[in-house]
């Protein structure tokens, strides 16, 4: 039976961590990292995971200051908002909650946003600095895998990894890192056909498909680690991820569980990205 990464603990040590470091920051400079988030709509997740920022922001000691934009808001507001945070000296993080309302389009204010300030790793230059190998800011959820896997010491150079998903927020940064780190990389999406074969021969499995219970025990390679990214709210209300979970746990060696895997990974990075923008503007 599979190790089952406990990420709920993890990220409350990598939490003391930062707010050690926050400590000593704001101490130095006699201000305290900010971060400012944008959420534009009224999208219940979105609420909640902006809310979760903010609670965690607050423990470690990081300024937090959530603008919240009606649905309707023109895209110049928008626009106008974003300038003006990238313009101001005190905030060191801008965030803009995904996924925008139908009228906005994400790419074009996303590449509005200072990449220096750029904490989520979305903005064309930092996903280009990434890609070449050379990363600044490296996307929260891709980042918090990472750190699992260092801390439990599943290796990844020369292993075969299979990311399910393709999004700017997950699979096309986890599978730029996971380059980096010299795994051997294959990316399937909506449009692969035999997804399951080829998981089947991976090593590393991270399932960022957004479809619940998609990853079957059939799909894993007995041994394999596998990620579970999926956040799916099920008819009762509950949270459950991409992959069958009871039947995986029997042949994978590592497995992350939903809720407590990879989410408040992706919040704690979020910090530590936080803090590393706090640094970049204050050498800049
Ligand atoms: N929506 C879901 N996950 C994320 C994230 O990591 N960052 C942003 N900005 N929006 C999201």
């Amino acid at each position: 039976m599979a190790t089952i990464i406990d990420g709920k603990s993890l990220a409350s040590r990598v939490r003391a961590e930062v707010k050690r470091e926050v400590e000593e920051f704001t101490q130095r400079h006699g201000y305290a990292p900010a971060l400012n988030v944008i959420l534009v709509g009224d999208d219940p997740a979105s609420q909640l995971y902006v809310r979760n920022k903010k609670r965690s922001c607050e423990e470690v000691g990081i300024q937090s200051t959530i603008h919240r934009l009606s649905s309707s808001i023109s895209s110049e507001e928008l626009e106008s908002l974003i300038q003006e945070l990238n313009n101001d000296e005190n905030v060191h993080g801008i965030l803009l909650q995904l996924p925008l309302p139908e009228h906005l389009d994400s790419h074009k204010f996303i590449n509005m946003i200072n990449p220096l300030k750029d904490v989520d790793g979305f903005h064309p230059e930092n996903i280009g600095l990434l890609s070449i190998g050379t990363p600044r800011f490296v996307p929260c959820t891709p980042l918090g895998i990472m750190r699992m896997f260092e801390e439990y010491k599943v290796g990844v150079r020369g292993k075969r990894a299979v990311v399910i998903g393709r999004s700017i927020i997950v699979g096309r940064p986890m599978a730029l890192l996971l380059i980096k780190h010299d795994a051997t990389v294959t990316v399937c999406h909506s449009k692969t056909p035999n997804i399951s074969e080829i998981a089947a021969e991976a090593d590393i499995v991270i399932a960022a498909a957004g479809r619940a219970g998609l990853v079957r025990g059939d799909w894993v390679k007995p041994g394999a680690c596998v990620i579970d990214v999926g956040m799916n709210r099920r008819e009762d209300g509950k949270l459950t991820g991409d992959v069958e979970f009871e039947e995986v746990k029997e042949k994978a060696s590592y497995i992350t569980p939903v809720p407590g895997g990879v989410g408040p990974m992706t919040v704690a990075m979020l910090l530590k990205n936080t803090l590393q923008a706090a640094y970049i503007q204050t050498r800049a």
